[in-house]
């Protein structure tokens, strides 16, 4: 056996779980759009950790929000009330417009969905389920029993907690067969994100709500991903003018400190009853005073104007090199290529640019930082064009 005495470098060993594929960037620094690594590469970033970094890296307002508040108070139950943990709901409240006015604190994005599909079965008493096609929703439980393709994948658990029927994404006219009086819940992302940064639209979505209408079921909007602003408006339901029973927001909710937010209308909030939901770290005063500083940034600094002025520059330039075509909505946009979307972001990664991929081989998706100017598009562009196609 060889042995360092052999004049051989033992590789170091990793002690985490082998269940992430890792990019070839050791990253010690962030700082706005760019990523800095230890081999002194600096990287444009266009994935924003996975449509969390919202405001980009060491925003001002998020840091000094989190040194305030863990100095007055890091930690502190939900048994006893606190003055952020209100004016964070109040905000998260006026900031959607949606009249969903109820807010439950949890920390991440499938703790969410787990619990707005718990209390659709809770309030409506029914067994069913529908999500759609590609449609994903986080690993837990619940919400990997609507996540399409789960099963066949990474499921793990013997069962699904309930039935779950699957809706083709594009097909209204479908609904009426599949959402019926036994369902309790329908959960949609607006804009899928894993299925390809693929928007839904309105045609479907106010068919998902006049079913959901006609039979009693509840309508979530999954705007994990595609929500906090990163569609252009603050989320996907205010641009469609379609207003879901409950809806969940995380991700770029804290731009990196974890925190997500289950949304109900004021019907399901009558229906809520103590213990019905619970948690530790939900509404945590520090992620509480995060979400906060995060809506403030977004508006004092007019950043879901430039999401939606950046993203149309995208749509304007971006398709040279391997790229045919653009979907997507706001800062969640799917660039379609000629090659595999993996080979494309492995050259991009070579030029100092990161991207996404998808669930779709051949969308390359971007969720960029609303600070992103054209400027850094420019810089998109002119790698992509050195891409054969
Ligand atoms: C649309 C959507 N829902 C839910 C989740 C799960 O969120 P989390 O990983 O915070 O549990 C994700 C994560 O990628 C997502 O994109």
């Amino acid at each position: 056996m060889m042995t360092p005495a052999d004049g051989q470098t033992a590789a170091p060993v990793s002690h985490l779980a082998n269940v992430f594929a890792q990019y070839p960037i050791d990253v010690v620094h962030g700082e706005g759009v760019w990523i800095h690594a230890r081999d002194g590469r600096k990287y444009l970033d266009f994935y924003g950790g996975h449509a969390v970094a919202g405001l980009g890296y060491g925003h001002p307002r998020w840091l000094a929000a989190l040194e305030r508040q863990a100095r007055q108070m890091a930690f502190q139950t939900n048994a006893l009330p606190m003055a952020i943990r209100e004016r964070a709901a109040a905000k998260l409240v006026k900031f959607a417009a949606l009249g969903l006015d109820t807010v439950f604190w949890i920390n991440s994005g499938a703790e969410a969905n787990e619990n707005a599909l718990k209390m659709a079965f809770k309030i409506t008493g029914r067994t069913k389920a529908v999500a759609l096609e590609q449609g994903w929703h986080g690993r837990t439980a619940a919400a990997g029993a609507v996540t399409w393709g789960a099963l066949e994948k990474w499921y793990g658990f013997a069962r699904r907690p309930f039935d779950v029927r699957f809706a083709p994404r594009d097909n209204p006219d479908a609904l009426a067969g599949i959402i019926d009086r036994d369902t309790a819940a329908v959960i949609v992302e607006p804009v899928q994100g894993v299925g390809g940064a693929y928007d839904i639209g309105k045609t479907m979505l106010q068919a998902l709500r006049r079913r959901c209408d006609e039979t009693g079921a509840l309508l979530i909007f999954d705007e994990v991903q595609c929500g906090m602003g990163r569609s252009g408006s603050p989320f996907a339901a205010n641009h469609y003018g379609v207003t879901p029973d409950m809806l969940t927001a995380a991700k770029a909710l804290g731009n990196g400190f974890p925190v997500s937010a289950l949304m109900v209308s004021k019907a399901v909030a009558k229906q809520i009853r103590y213990d019905d939901m619970g948690t530790t770290f939900g509404g945590g005063p520090m992620a509480c005073a995060v979400a906060e500083a995060v809506i403030d940034a977004i508006e004092s600094e007019s950043l879901l104007f430039n999401v939606r002025t950046v993203s149309t520059y995208i749509r304007a330039n971006c398709l040279v090199g391997p790229v045919t075509g653009v979907q997507g909505l706001g800062f969640l946009l799917g660039l379609k290529t000629s090659r595999p979307a993996k080979e494309v972001q492995a050259a991009l990664i070579g030029k100092n640019i990161l991207t996404g991929t998808s669930g779709d081989a051949h969308v390359l998706r971007l969720l960029p930082a609303y600070i992103m100017t054209e400027g850094h598009v420019d810089q998109l562009c002119d790698a992509l064009a050195q891409i054969s196609p």
